[in-house]
């Protein structure tokens, strides 16, 4: 199993320290954010040379609703800016962009730019970039477990056939590879309810870096670090 050059084929990632970055310069956490903002479209734009295919990351969970009122209506202010500003751009780079999370709190005129953009990317297939907004690891199993169950009650679906294969069917990611590497930055070590599900085999990479500093060559030296790793799966090492 060991193999000197594998590639993460998807590479997921925690941006985390924003904040932190903006008030080491004494100023406004939402200054941390525009400057993450730079850093995910360098980051996304890295992944065809690296080999990476599919990248996921975590723009906003279901637990950052408790952050002011002045940074969450920023943060969002944010989202819509980067859609208008990048959508041609993800177009031209051959770009797919999904978002995952629950749009039903998201004000209309975000969830309309997010459909936009899907639709607009959906033939691309270059780099599969997907957005967690809104997201939460135990609110998209739950809201799994929910359309499953109506499925159950309107016959669709027989509990008998309920299996490891079967659930994943009804996550957000349903159409994705389950991720390979699960970077974050910041010097914390938490999972933070990001893809429970799906990282359950991925390899961790907890990295010092604050987001608004990970560049295009950190990341190349993450992503290289993991050609070194060795992954089991459960198994013993042949
Ligand atoms: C965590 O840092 C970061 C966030 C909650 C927001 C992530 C958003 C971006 C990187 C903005 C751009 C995203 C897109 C998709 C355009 P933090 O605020 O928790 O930092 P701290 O832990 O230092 O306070």
């Amino acid at each position: 199993m060991k193999d000197q050059t594998q590639v993460p084929k998807h590479v997921a990632i925690i941006m985390d320290g924003n904040g932190r970055w903006a008030q080491m310069r004494r100023r406004p956490r939402l200054v941390g954010h525009h400057a993450g903002a730079k850093r995910v479209r360098e980051v996304v734009r890295a992944c065809p040379d690296l080999g990476v295919k599919y990248l996921t990351i975590f723009a906003f969970s279901t637990e950052n609703w408790k952050r002011t009122q002045t940074e969450v209506a920023g943060l969002m202010k944010l989202f819509k800016r980067y859609i208008r500003r990048e959508a041609q751009n993800l177009l031209e780079e051959g770009v797919r962009v999904r978002f995952i999370g629950d749009r039903v709190k998201l004000e209309p005129a975000l969830v309309d730019l997010m459909d936009g953009l899907e639709l607009l990317t959906a033939d691309n297939d270059k780099v599969h970039l997907t957005i967690a907004l809104n997201y939460g690891g135990r609110d998209e199993v739950t809201r799994a477990a929910k359309r499953m169950a109506y499925d159950v009650s309107m016959g669709k679906l027989n509990p008998r056939d309920v299996c490891d294969e079967t659930f994943p069917k009804y996550l957000d990611t349903h159409v994705l590879p389950d991720p390979d590497l699960v970077i974050r930055t910041s010097g914390e070590a938490r999972i933070s309810n990001f893809l429970l599900w799906q990282s359950a085999y991925a390899e961790y990479e907890f990295i010092d870096t604050l987001w608004p500093d990970f560049t295009s060559e950190v990341f190349a030296e993450v992503v290289g670090r993991f050609g070194v790793r060795e992954r089991r799966f459960g198994a013993v090492p042949v």
